[in-house]
């Protein structure tokens, strides 16, 4: 039995089922831990790109391949390649809520500080406008939250915070490059990347999840999402 993560269940009319499969339990019948069957085996020391072709889902797949790929053939630097690559990851497997935060605390370990930093902050950036820079407010935002919608204070202060700091193109590249990366009937291999990879990106040999790192548990969420505990 597979009990859905609470936080997907919280406010959203799902009732929580934790209690009525706890009464279902019988020797027979037990909680999920380890290797979903139904999820694509993961190899034992999993890289980057594992997680990319075995656990994201197809859109976040496609959107961060479609906005690397974007960066690289406007020659922009390596180190924008790879934040483009990685700005979304959270959305891939493990959370859309905060994603940005999610996602810079995901690679923090085997990137710079500079790549960490511009996907933190690129979550804020994308709810104002840069046109010196290339960037305009999403048509999408107004669609997902209406014409109205106000981002909130911690937001706007994070916007504020990232103005005014040295890597703040770093960031704007990556809101720039991310508004091209929609495009359904483009498919781009992740195999190009290898290289830019390798050279931006530090893979721990134990594995994403085996490395004893500050965020190797949240690695190991995505490889079995579905353990009890
Ligand atoms: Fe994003
Ligand atoms: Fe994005």
């Amino acid at each position: 039995m597979i009990v859905p993560q609470p936080i997907s269940a919280l406010g959203a009319g799902v009732p929580n089922m934790e209690k009525a499969m706890l009464q279902r339990m019988s020797p027979e019948r037990v909680f999920m831990m380890g290797d979903n069957p139904a999820l694509p085996r993961m190899p034992k020391a999993p890289k980057l790109l594992d997680f990319f072709r075995l656990r994201f889902s197809e859109i976040t797949f496609r959107h961060l391949l479609q906005s690397a790929k974007t960066a690289l053939e406007a020659g922009q630097d390596e180190k924008i390649v790879i934040a483009c690559l990685l700005h979304d990851i959270s959305n891939g497997a493990l959370m859309r809520t905060e994603h940005g935060y999610w996602s810079a605390q995901l690679v923090a370990p085997y990137v710079s500080e500079e790549v960490a930093w511009a996907i933190r902050y690129h979550q804020a950036l994308r709810y104002f406008a840069d046109e010196a820079a290339g960037f305009k407010y999403p048509d999408s935002y107004n669609q997902f939250f209406g014409p109205d919608y106000q981002p909130p204070e911690y937001i706007q202060q994070a916007h504020r915070e990232a103005r005014a700091h040295r890597w703040y193109m770093t960031s704007r590249l990556i809101t720039v490059y991310d508004m091209y990366a929609f495009q359904e009937n483009w498919s781009v291999d992740p195999e190009q990347f290898a290289d830019v990879i390798g050279r931006n990106f530090k893979q721990p040999k134990e594995g994403l999840g085996f490395d004893g790192s500050p965020v190797a548990h949240m690695w190991r969420t995505m490889i079995w999402p579905n353990n009890f505990l």
